[in-house]
């Protein structure tokens, strides 16, 4: 055994696969065994795996300038490429972006830059975030606050109440509508709600709302139609910022450019990794307006410095390979592909829809989620996660990696490349693993939630 100690992972049983390489959609085990990549890594591989431009990229910028860093307004071209790039493609008014390193420091630096920015303009009590159930926003202290779900909370103590984060409601539609609501009417619900939570606590004391265009980690949750626009109508009227959290959805996953085209969001903050460089090099980037930009510029003067920066604040190799993998993406049209292939595979996965075990199947582009439950009627829930575990397993035996999350929604996220034919590879491997959990389900007679 290793001394690593693993994240994310029942420290109980570790070890259980180790990737050795990958080529293309697919990685291979320490065995030479194939593995279709469903969950592109953790939603970030979009390119796949072993693309010799990116690696080529990489190797060019470490030759010329291996490292520099940006505090005291040090800049390299790298750097300053990606961030023009970056601001001519996100929906922020004259956006700023600050870079580091994570999906989890990214969200950390704009907790930070929201209160920078509401005391530089005199509003220091404007310092609240409202996030959701079932959101994932990371686990860097500030982060897991966001973060909506129990094991990121548990036994960590976090400081919600210094933090200021509020909590409001999921747009899960299947799991929390009330029997016999719309769409619609559940939407109206979710931004009644916020309202009245707005209210609660007094308008002035909230600086932003963070949502994800699609909650990932949550068990890819697609908000129902109007949700947006009806919690950002609320939003605009209490003077609340949105904050786009696009880490899974940013940069064609969903079949446009970004998650907010997508469902109706119009972002002043926004959050970006992963699909940045397609997990080529760790970086993230924070966005901000302009003008919460300006209003920070002067302060930072008083007092000699913005204070806030990463060692590796716009590492040029990360730099360099982030420009590289948009200039692919645009290059190939890889979000036009995205859209094409994300329709046949959410066509495939409605295939599973009268599963025994299927409760619901969701998703939008090359995102997606097939929630397994004891009760198809009822959508009653299994007890614990014994059942989606069973499920990962299952796809894993049958040469297919995904992962079950959520409870036990089985979530698929394969890299933008792939194609119609790997997509039937994918549901052919789904559908097997499907079948022999529904016998494990059987045969144990699961408890029941
Ligand atoms: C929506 C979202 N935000 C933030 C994060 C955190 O990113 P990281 O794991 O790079 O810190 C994730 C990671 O999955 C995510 O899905």
């Amino acid at each position: 055994m290793s001394r690593i100690i693993y994240p994310t992972t029942n420290l109980t049983a570790i070890e259980q696969l180790v990737i050795e390489r990958g080529e293309g959609v697919y990685v291979y085990d320490n065995q030479g065994k194939q593995y279709l990549e469903g969950l592109a890594g953790l939603w970030c591989t979009a390119l796949g795996y072993g693309n010799e431009e990116i690696i080529e990229t990489a190797a060019e910028q470490m030759r010329s300038l291996t490292y520099s860093h940006m505090f005291g307004g040090k800049s390299h071209p790298a750097a300053m490429a990606l961030a023009d790039k970056l601001g001519s493609m996100v929906p922020v008014d004259g956006a700023k972006v600050f870079f580091g390193n994570s999906g989890s420091d990214a969200n950390d630096s704009l907790v930070k830059m929201l209160r920078y920015y509401f005391n530089a303009i005199g509003k220091p009590e404007k310092y609240k975030i409202i996030a959701r159930e079932r959101a994932y926003h990371g686990v860097t202290v500030a982060a897991a606050a966001l973060t909506g779900l129990k094991p990121n909370h548990t036994h960590f103590d976090l400081p919600f109440e210094a933090l200021g984060v509020l909590r409001t409601g999921s747009p899960h539609y299947y799991r929390d509508a009330l029997p016999g609501e719309s769409e619609e009417d559940f939407a109206s619900r979710r931004a009644a709600e916020l309202e009245e939570l707005i209210l609660a606590e007094g308008p002035e004391t909230i600086a932003a709302f963070i949502a994800e265009p699609i909650s990932g980690a949550g068990g890819v949750i697609v908000p129902p139609a109007t949700y947006f626009e009806k919690m950002q109508a609320v939003l605009t009227r209490y003077d609340i910022l949105m904050w786009d959290d696009e880490v899974i959805c940013g940069f064609g996953r969903t079949g446009h450019d970004f998650g907010a085209s997508a469902v109706g969001i119009q972002p002043q903050m926004m959050t970006l990794a992963k699909a940045l460089s397609s997990a080529y090099m760790p970086i993230s980037a924070a966005v901000i307006t302009g003008d919460m930009y300006e209003a920070m510029v002067q302060p930072s003067a008083e007092v000699g410095v913005f204070g806030h920066g990463y060692t590796y604040s716009g590492h040029p190799v990360g730099c360099a390979v982030a420009s590289k993998v948009i200039e692919i993406y645009e290059r190939e049209r890889l979000f036009e592909h995205a859209a094409k292939v994300g329709d046949y595979l959410q066509a495939r996965l409605r295939e599973f829809a009268s599963h025994a075990l299927v409760g619901e199947v969701r998703g939008m582009g090359l995102i997606g989620a097939v929630e397994l439950v004891a009760n198809k009627d009822s959508k009653q829930a299994y007890a614990n996660n014994a059942v989606g575990s069973f499920c990962q397993q299952s796809c894993e035996d049958h040469g297919l990696i995904i992962r079950a999350m959520g409870g036990n929604s089985i979530a698929l996220c394969p890299p933008l490349i792939i194609t119609e034919a790997q997509v039937d590879e994918l549901v052919t491997k789904l559908g097997k693993a499907l079948d022999a959990t529904l016998d494990f389900a059987t045969a144990e007679q699961l408890q029941v939630a």
